[in-house]
């Protein structure tokens, strides 16, 4: 009886084979079918890094580490009047009452309030950051400023966590660089965009060597449009009257997106 059994399977291999078939029915969850390859990485990681980073890189740039909150009174510092010219950037992003922004990586809001006065009663500044002691302070700058129009927000990682199709702006000063998942964020940020919003995204200059501030904490021109461009936007234009940064404007497409 075994022999038997035996010749039957052996049978139905031979003619499985021959017809190109299987021999028994798949298991659940194969499938006969050829898939797709798998998109690349959008991130690797590296052992040999510099100390400033998380040895993780994207689009070639390696990521720089956070600033923590222990860095919350350099922000505040009244040298960056001169060394940032916050007035000039102010009046290039052009903000007007009423206009709903955000601050991303808002930090202690040293952009926060002076947005806030700009765009008035009517309008609201979103300020977004990861670190809930950078959120502390920030709201006890707006109280103590009298500002009524700031809206914290504690952002993830990977999510700014801002309404959808709402913002005439977004404005990202020194933060970019340090985004743990820039891909991730800047897809929320375009979400958060109405159609024709415009992401503001301010870097010291990584080609100017005079710019004293370490190598990852900077980005070259070539770098951020490489990594914005590879998003929903499109580049309007590079404004070079600050000291020490570059001011990049891009503008989210009028597609509606997914
Ligand atoms: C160098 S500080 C700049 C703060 C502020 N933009 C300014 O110019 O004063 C960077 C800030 O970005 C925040 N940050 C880092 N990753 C973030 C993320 N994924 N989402 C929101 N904030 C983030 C940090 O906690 C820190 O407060």
């Amino acid at each position: 009886m075994q022999a038997m059994n035996r010749k039957l399977l052996l049978a139905t291999l031979a003619l499985s084979l021959v017809a190109g078939t299987r021999p028994f029915p798949a298991q659940a969850g194969s499938t006969n079918q050829l898939k797709a390859p798998e998109p690349p990485p959008l991130y690797h990681t590296n052992a040999a890094h510099d100390p400033d980073g998380l040895g993780k890189f994207y689009l070639g740039r390696e990521i720089a580490q956070v600033m923590g909150h222990a860095g919350a009174d350099w922000l505040e510092r009244p040298e960056r009047q001169q060394e940032e010219r916050p007035d000039i950037l102010l009046s290039a992003l052009k903000i007007k009452p009423g206009d709903k922004v955000a601050d991303i990586g808002a930090g202690t809001g040293y952009h926060t309030r002076r947005m806030a006065k700009l765009v008035g009663p009517e309008g609201a500044v979103f300020a977004v950051d990861i670190e809930p002691e950078m959120l502390e302070s920030l709201k006890a700058g707006a109280t103590a400023a009298g500002l009524h129009n700031v809206k914290p927000i504690l952002g993830t990682l990977k999510s700014p966590r801002l309404p959808p199709d709402s913002l005439d702006l977004v404005l990202m000063v020194d933060v970019y660089h340090e985004l743990e998942f820039p891909f991730e964020m800047m897809q929320e940020i375009c979400r958060s965009l109405k159609a024709g919003g415009r992401v503001a995204l301010v870097e010291f200059r990584g080609e100017d060597p005079n710019v004293p501030i370490k190598a990852l904490h900077k980005m070259t021109e070539v770098q951020a449009r490489k990594e914005l461009e590879a998003q929903p936007l499109r580049w309007v234009e590079t404004i070079r009257t600050l000291p020490w940064q570059h001011l990049i404007i891009f503008e989210r497409s009028a597609i509606p997106l997914k």
